[in-house]
């Protein structure tokens, strides 16, 4: 076992060619065998460049609108006045957002089909694997088989359509290699199923921590939401597109975001096996021999990171040492969806705290591993959504002194509604929480103080 970030590094970066990636038969027959994450090498390569290009900022980029409809679908879906299981919801719509990479607009029809299966291969994963009948994991490879049946068929209707996306599939159906070869089908399953299989739990697991450390941190969720009303107010309350520069400009959000993938951490190691004797430092680790490089420890280690435990955002304000955090892994399997990921868990944070409210049911501080780390019971949790009459949009939360009375300015914009005058209330800051629930909303400034209300 790895744990200081040099280590990891010679492991999975600078000698990555004396360190093969290992998994469990039984996991490798469920995914398909040709998946990229289990090669090395030449095959690697060639895969690893096709889903990279696949996953390059040009092509995500286009996908901003389809994923804001997605998280806006699935948000709403969570809002139903009943307690949901936050990890379930945030599994679906990493799922939606992963077929949207891999297949571009695929057809309803398929991609229920798609995911009816792939919900029995994700239940038979990491149950026992024995091939009786009855079992989760004879299911799991049933289903498995079921998925690339329906791959074949949705290759078979591009190719008599004559389609030439640049989506995963895209991707994969047009390489070509030195002698001119084509991917077999069987190849192109494997890996689209192994693309799946990466990005949907690993996102929906961060996703669900995100949604756990901005309701436990009032604070930091104020700052998150302050800076995305910006965001939506210039966007004319959320009615134009999010574009790749406002993403990009996230700088708030995108810290708390690393930071809750350092505290969760939720690849808290890989496996690596040694292909023959190497020696580091030192040591020998002979062939044949496991090497688990352990990200959990490196980012909770407070040589690196002060006060590991707690959840501070700010510590990204200057870049952390280098290799000291790998959320995404190093070196030749580094993740190739890093900025999908990060795409969409800004997309989905956008979209939650400007338009909706959730709150944590139940104590929850216990975790469950499944087998990434996520909170105990999925984080069970209740949504709701605000009226879009009701939305404030706060650009100066500024104390201003007039007529010897403390008040506060506020900007809002309205999508409609009818101007009034706010009743006075004890303190200010009250007032805005009364605002915030029951304020029709106007366009302009309103400057709401103690004593009787006035407005500008
Ligand atoms: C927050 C979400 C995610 C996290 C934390 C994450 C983390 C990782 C890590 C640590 C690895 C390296 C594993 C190793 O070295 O053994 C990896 C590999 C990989 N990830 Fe991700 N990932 C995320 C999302 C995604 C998404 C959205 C996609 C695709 C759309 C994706 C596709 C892959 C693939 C294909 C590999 C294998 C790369 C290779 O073997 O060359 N991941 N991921």
């Amino acid at each position: 076992m790895l744990a200081s970030p040099e280590a990891a590094k010679f492991v999975l970066a600078t000698h990555a060619h004396f360190f093969k990636p290992t998994y469990p038969k039984s996991k490798e027959k469920i995914i398909g065998p040709s998946a990229l994450f289990f090669h090395q090498a030449d095959y690697h390569a060639r895969l690893r460049k096709l889903v990279q290009s696949s996953l390059s900022p040009e092509r995500i980029k286009k996908l901003i609108p389809d994923i804001e409809a997605i998280a806006i679908s699935a948000l709403e879906s969570c809002a139903v006045g009943q307690v949901i299981n936050t990890f379930k919801e945030m599994k679906k719509f990493s799922f939606d957002v992963g077929i949207l990479s891999i297949f571009g607009h695929l057809d309803d029809s398929y991609r229920e089909k798609l995911k009816q299966n792939y919900l029995i291969v994700d239940k038979g994963y990491n149950s026992f694997p024995s091939n009786i009948p009855g079992t989760a994991y004879h299911k799991a490879l049933l289903a498995r088989k079921r998925l690339s049946q329906i791959v074949s068929e949705i290759i078979c209707e591009r190719k008599e359509k004559r389609l030439l996306e640049k989506d995963l599939l895209g991707c994969l159906l047009n390489s070509r290699d030195e002698k001119g070869r084509t991917l077999t089908e069987d190849q192109i399953a494997d890996n689209i199923i192994g693309v799946l299989f990466a990005a949907q739990d690993t996102t929906a697991s961060v996703l669900t921590w995100i949604l756990k450390y901005l309701h436990d941190n009032p604070k930091l969720l104020e700052a998150v939401k302050a800076e995305q009303k910006v965001v939506h107010e210039s966007n004319n309350g959320g009615q134009r597109a999010l574009t790749w520069a406002q993403t990009k400009n996230m700088r708030c959000t995108y810290r708390f975001i690393l930071e809750s993938m350092r505290m969760a951490s939720i690849i808290s190691f890989t496996f690596r096996e040694a292909v023959c004797d190497v020696e580091y430092k030192g040591f020998l680790i002979p062939k044949g021999w496991q090497v688990m490089p352990l990200f959990r420890n490196i980012h909770h280690n407070s040589e690196f990171f002060s006060e590991p435990q707690k959840v501070d955002p700010s510590r990204f304000e200057v870049a952390p040492r280098p290799n000291t955090f790998v959320p995404f892994g190093l070196g030749v399997h580094a993740c190739p969806g890093n900025e999908l990921a990060k795409l969409e868990m800004l997309i989905l944070i956008h979209h939650l705290v400007t338009e909706f409210r959730w709150e944590v049911v139940g104590s929850q501080n216990g975790i469950q591993y499944g087998p990434f780390p996520v909170p105990e019971k999925g984080l069970p949790a209740r949504f709701w959504k605000v009226p879009s009459n009701q939305l404030l949009y706060s650009t100066s939360h500024r104390q201003d002194h007039v007529n010897g009375c403390y008040g506060v300015r506020v900007h809002i914009a309205s999508r409609g509604g009818q101007q009034q005058v706010v009743s006075k209330g004890p303190r200010v800051g009250r007032l805005i929480g009364l605002f915030k629930t029951t304020m029709p909303l106007v366009g302009g400034h309103w400057l709401i103080h103690e004593g009787p209300a006035a407005s500008q």
